[in-house]
């Protein structure tokens, strides 16, 4: 039997909400039709935001939505989507099927998306095609409260206070689609541009994104934190507050790609051993940049990640629309459990995307909305934003898989506490086999289960459609003995989440 030995005296610091966050792109259907119908679609809508899905996302408790890419950040020119809408200039999206993008959803639009949400905002700025006053403007027509040339711009919006920008980004990937640097260059333009990047408001500071690697480039996050912390003394923090990481599950790299929902057994474990990588790549970023920052300053963002699949058959390539199983549910069990563990230096994190694209929560046709499996993982392990993470540690494990090189350990979790309650999430890996957890305790003598739920347990390749959208759901979890310490009966291909006080 494997143990979980939960030391609850141990407070390991806070999980920051921003970890359970999100990334909307223009990318295929997620702003538009997927969050953005418009004010005079049919949709029920709210100042053009769909109601169903703002109402479904608030339930799940979005701390955090990126935007406005990706690749389609560094070809952004925000100018281009603002004012009347009749009058905005049309673009064609070259990254993303080269549709014709109106520029309807703009940043007036993004904020008022946040506001109905209830979260922090992170938007991206254009570093790869955009000049230092275009960036430096989008943040005063963001933030300056008085009068200037952008505040006044706003104001003529219909926009008359400044917004509250949480985060924002100097670029993205712009090691590849964000224009091919290298990284000492990047690190010389990234302290550039964030010079101007003025803190209008001092009570309420934005922070602001450095781009990070790729997967395990450790070379790009060792040279733009060389870059960035070569300078006077004054400059504290390499004056970033944080730096990204993308990294995204492909079970066999680029190519080929798999079906989101047929796949074997191996392709199973390849998948969930892809997950756990994760691990890996974060701690040895987090290695450089305790080299760097040993008081753990700078957060680590990894501002995108999840599964990239095939997309469904007979849509378009560059819309990037997969479907969602068990088996992604599993994937976001097992990641946001690491991410809790790295709580200390992992201060964000955004799933990609929201909403019709690769990993998505919510997919919609028409007027019609899911929640995927990953939804219910997400909306499952809420309780762990802004919680404290509790020392933990598992025995008893086991390697599974079918082929060396790809295996992965059968449970992973994590646990915190938050009002008095601890939060214990659970994900088994194994495709056949239940597993028994004893849960011992350093102190604490009695509980009492306060809930207990579970997503999966069945056949991985289930997922919703929309003419079956309840067949994975976030059931009750019943299969626990609390008699004599508690001790819980995992099923297979499931993620498991227990609160007791
Ligand atoms: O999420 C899709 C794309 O993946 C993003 O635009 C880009 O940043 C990444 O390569």
């Amino acid at each position: 039997m494997a143990k979980l030995v939960i030391n609850e005296t141990k407070k390991m610091g806070e999980i920051a909400p921003e970890v359970y966050g999100h990334f909307s792109e223009h990318l295929g259907r997620c702003i538009y039709e997927g969050l953005y119908v418009g004010e005079n679609s049919d949709i029920p809508n709210v100042n053009g935001m769909r109601t169903d899905v703002v109402e479904a996302l608030k339930e799940m408790q979005v701390p955090l939505l990126r935007w406005p890419g990706g690749c389609f950040a560094d070809e952004y020119h925000w100018m281009d989507g603002i004012g009347d809408k009749s009058k905005r200039k049309k673009m064609i999206n070259t990254h993303w099927g080269g549709v014709m993008e109106d520029n309807s959803f703009g940043t007036d639009e993004f904020m008022e998306l946040c506001r109905q949400l209830g979260c922090k905002t992170y938007v991206n700025g254009n570093l790869g095609s955009g000049t230092v006053q275009e960036m430096s403007q989008w943040v005063e027509y963001m933030t300056l409260d008085g009068v200037s040339p952008m505040a006044d711009l706003r104001k003529e919006n219909g926009h008359p206070e400044p917004y509250k920008l949480d985060y924002f980004a100097v670029g993205n990937e712009n090691w590849g689609c964000g224009g091919n640097m290298r990284p000492q260059y990047y690190g010389d333009l990234y302290r550039r541009y964030q010079t101007y990047l003025r803190q209008y408001n001092p009570d309420r500071k934005f922070k602001k994104i450095a781009c990070g690697a790729n997967n395990n480039d450790y070379h790009w996050t060792e040279e733009v934190l060389k870059t960035c912390f070569d300078h006077s003394p004054e400059h504290e923090h390499g004056f970033m507050d944080l730096i990204s990481l993308h990294y995204y599950d492909m079970p066999y790299g680029w190519d080929p790609k798999v079906s989101a929902t047929k796949f074997d057994d191996e392709c199973y474990y390849r998948t969930l051993n892809k997950a756990y990588v994760m691990d890996e790549y974060v701690s040895r970023h987090c290695d450089i940049l305790d080299q760097y920052d040993p008081d753990k300053k700078i957060g680590l963002a990894v501002d995108e990640w999840g599964t990239w699949f095939e997309v469904e058959p007979g849509t378009n390539p560059g819309f990037l629309y997969q479907q969602n199983t068990i088996r992604d549910a599993l994937v976001a069990g097992i990641t946001l459990n690491i991410f809790n563990k790295h709580c200390d230096r992992v201060k964000m994190a955004c799933i990609a995307q929201m909403v019709n694209v690769l990993q998505s929560v919510i997919l919609t046709d028409g007027e019609k909305m899911i929640k995927t499996p990953t939804y219910h993982v997400f909306h499952m392990y809420r309780h762990h934003q802004g919680a404290e993470l509790l020392g933990s540690s598992i025995t008893g494990t086991t390697e599974i898989g079918v082929e060396d090189g790809f295996k992965v350990p059968d449970l992973t979790e994590s646990v915190s506490e938050k009002d008095g309650i601890i939060t214990i999430t659970v994900s088994n890996q194994s495709l056949t086999d239940a597993k028994e957890l004893d849960v011992i305790f350093a102190e604490k003598k009695s509980f009492e289960i306060v809930e207990a739920k579970l997503v999966g347990g069945a056949d991985p390749h289930d997922h919703n459609t929309f003419e079956d959208p309840e067949k994975v759901v976030e059931k009750d979890f019943e299969d626990y003995k609390t008699e004599g310490g508690l001790k819980l009966n995992i099923p297979a291909a499931s993620v498991v989440e227990i609160r007791l006080k």
